[in-house]
């Protein structure tokens, strides 16, 4: 073993420097805080190669004087802070003196600054920790710090760096994050030379809003505005119609800085209440402004972590504020009598045809329909969106609900007798269709009934997956064109998955920043509702962007989600077509989301519910 020695000072810099700067998108992060504390309302972000080649951030703040200019890059130098008691009381976003510290380390950086009051300004070079070199030159009021080639002498820091793309989105997340948290600041964002974002600095939240998800989103949110004991929530939340299935559009703020908090997520949730459905989450972007002493936002060198020493009051003044805020916008009540959430245990799980049958006047329960598969959603009567979230369950990529069905067929095998496989249809007769949604039939001792939609959705998938691996999807255009706006993580998420939507039948391409226009979509696909298949699309590759199979897999069940409706009166014919091709199907009799494509009752289960036998 070699003997203990300390660093050197510029290892142990360079190593402390991956700490703050991990990524281009935190060295932005830090370089444009920096621009706002300096008070600047104009700052310009540019970014090369994901920000591995250059970042760039130019301000029209204070600027920093000649004499402080080497201070700056030095170790723990801020202007910010001076001694240990301020800590308790932080108002600027930044106050441990180690971005351009860090950045000096393992960067090629420059900056270049000059305050209101001097005549001339200057700029400092730094190379990887090494001597500073200072110069003059005439130069705008303000700053413009650039940051070369991230990490060229930290090689193994640079190898961890990941996709140009996935380096940009997440800058891009950064710049998003900034625009909502500071409306009064313009913010121009630049990528590879294109322009990606440019808010107007109105100082309005719905401007800032409009700037990252297009100016359509105004009209689906709601004004918050809320002060409650000491604590002020102020902001905008989406109608409970307009809803995600990620929670990656949820932004809080306080005093101004950015903040990721769960709990502060479930208060959000806690305000919806009854207005959001399970697994499905709004937008959100909310500040809350309370004195400094009531959080610690020195938590961790990120800052994005806050440790509120009042925490049941924070929660309580957001669940408030955003439940009044609802209930003055909207009736109280969307007609949903879904859980908030679901128990664990399936026996544990409301049944919704309980309350029913005991309405009815307590019939009795046939036993294997309901026990294959029990609705997962309730009914609501709202349209559109919600609508559609109702009637599929939303955690289908889990495989719960065949985990769910499977474990109830295992404890109900004392009771089935002859349980039949759909696979096992051969000799059935069709008695007819109901509700123009199942088709009944007959088939040895037991009695099925398929839900078309489901069955539709099944042969869909299975078509759609042999075309994608023959490489040939058929397409068909669409009437008008489709261009929709993409915050830009999800716009990387399709540029890099567009081999594969080309590949399955979707025509499209890039169409300006952020954007992409659809021309045509495959031909199994309902063109009605293209705008919802592309979310659902793009939260489907959000899931786990580097498992190219699984991806293929996402996007085919996304879009044979969008296949044909339930509700369509069949004939004889294409109930028996559509028969026959359910009973030659290899795969499990699921549709591609979990739900059953038919459930059985046997003759046996008829009779004892009849009570023939018992
Ligand atoms: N864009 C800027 N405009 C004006 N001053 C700046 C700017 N960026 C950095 N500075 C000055 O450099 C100092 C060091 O910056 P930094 O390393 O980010 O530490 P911190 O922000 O924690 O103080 C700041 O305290 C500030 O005085
Ligand atoms: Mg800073």
């Amino acid at each position: 073993m070699k003997r203990i020695h300390v660093l050197e000072e510029s290892v142990a810099a360079r190593i402390a420097a991956g700490e703050v700067v991990a990524s281009p998108a935190a060295a932005v992060k830090e370089l444009a805080e920096n621009s706002l504390d300096a008070g600047a309302d104009s700052i310009t972000v540019e970014i090369v190669e994901g920000g591995k080649e250059l970042i760039r951030v130019t301000d029209n703040g204070s600027g920093i004087h000649e004499e402080d200019m080497e201070l700056a890059v030095a170790k723990h130098a801020t202007s910010k802070i001076a001694v240990a008691s301020d800590l308790a009381a932080v108002s600027t976003l930044g106050f441990r003196g180690e971005a351009l510290f860090s950045l000096a380390a393992c960067s090629r950086l420059t900056i270049s600054s000059r305050p209101a009051d001097s005549l001339s300004g200057c700029v400092l070079r730094v190379n990887g920790g090494g001597r500073p070199n200072l110069s003059f030159a005439g130069l705008p009021e303000g700053t413009t710090v650039r940051a070369e080639s991230l990490f060229y002498n930290i090689p193994a820091r640079r190898k961890f760096l990941k996709s140009t793309a996935q380096e940009a989105a997440k800058v891009g997340g950064v710049i998003t994050k900034m625009i909502l948290g500071n409306p009064a600041v313009s913010f121009k964002y630049i990528n590879n030379g294109k322009i990606v974002y440019q808010s107007p600095g109105s100082g309005k939240l719905t401007d800032a809003l409009a700037t990252v998800y297009g100016s359509e989103i105004t009209q689906n949110i709601v004004e918050v505005n809320c002060v409650h004991e000491n604590i002020s929530v102020t902001g905008l939340v989406s109608q409970p119609s307009f809803l995600h299935k990620s929670a990656n559009n949820i932004y809080f703020f306080l005093n101004g800085r950015p903040i990721q908090s769960n709990a502060l997520k479930d208060a959000l949730l806690a305000g919806y209440g009854e207005r959001i459905l399970h697994s499905h989450f709004p937008l959100c972007a909310l500040t809350l402004v309370m004195p400094y002493e009531y959080a610690d936002v020195n938590v961790h060198p990120g800052k994005l972590q806050v440790l509120f020493y009042h925490e049941n009051d924070v929660k309580d003044a957001v669940k408030t504020a955003v439940a009044g805020a609802l209930a003055q916008s909207s009736p109280p009540s969307l007609g949903i009598k879904a859980e908030t959430s679901y128990p664990d245990s399936a026996d544990d799980r409301p049944l919704e045809e309980d309350t029913a049958q005991h309405a009815a006047g307590n019939l009795p329960r046939l036993n294997t329909a309901d026990r294959l598969y029990r609705p997962v959603r309730a009914v609501g009567e709202s349209a559109g969106y919600l609508m559609d979230a109702m009637i599929y369950p939303t955690n289908i990529f889990e495989n719960t609900l065949d985990a769910i069905i499977e474990q109830d067929i295992v404890n109900n095998e004392a009771e089935q007798t002859e349980l039949k496989d759909v696979r096992d249809l051969c000799d059935f007769t069709v008695i007819g269709q109901v509700f123009e949604t199942y088709i009944l039939c007959e088939c040895g001792q037991a009695l099925y009934l398929i839900d078309q939609h489901a069955a539709h959705e099944r042969l869909n998938y299975e078509r759609m997956k042999a075309a994608l691996e023959e490489g040939k999807g058929t397409a068909q255009q669409l009437l008008l064109p489709v261009v929709k706006k993409f915050l830009s993580h999800e716009f990387s998420v399709l540029g890099q998955n567009e081999s594969t939507l080309l590949a399955m039948g979707f025509e499209l391409e890039e169409f300006g920043p952020l954007c992409y226009k659809f021309t045509a979509l495959p031909v199994a696909v309902d063109s009605a509702g293209v705008h919802k298949l592309i979310d659902e699309i793009i939260h489907e590759l959000s899931q786990d962007k580097n498992d190219i199979v699984l991806n293929r897999d996402r996007v085919i069940r996304a879009a044979c989600r969008y296949s044909i409706k339930a509700g369509d009166r069949l004939s004889d014919g294409e109930i028996k077509e559509l028969m026959a091709e359910i009973a030659g199907m290899e795969a499990i009799p699921t549709c591609p989301h979990g739900r059953p494509v038919a459930i059985a009752i046997t003759k046996t289960e008829l009779e004892k519910g009849f009570k023939r036998t018992v």
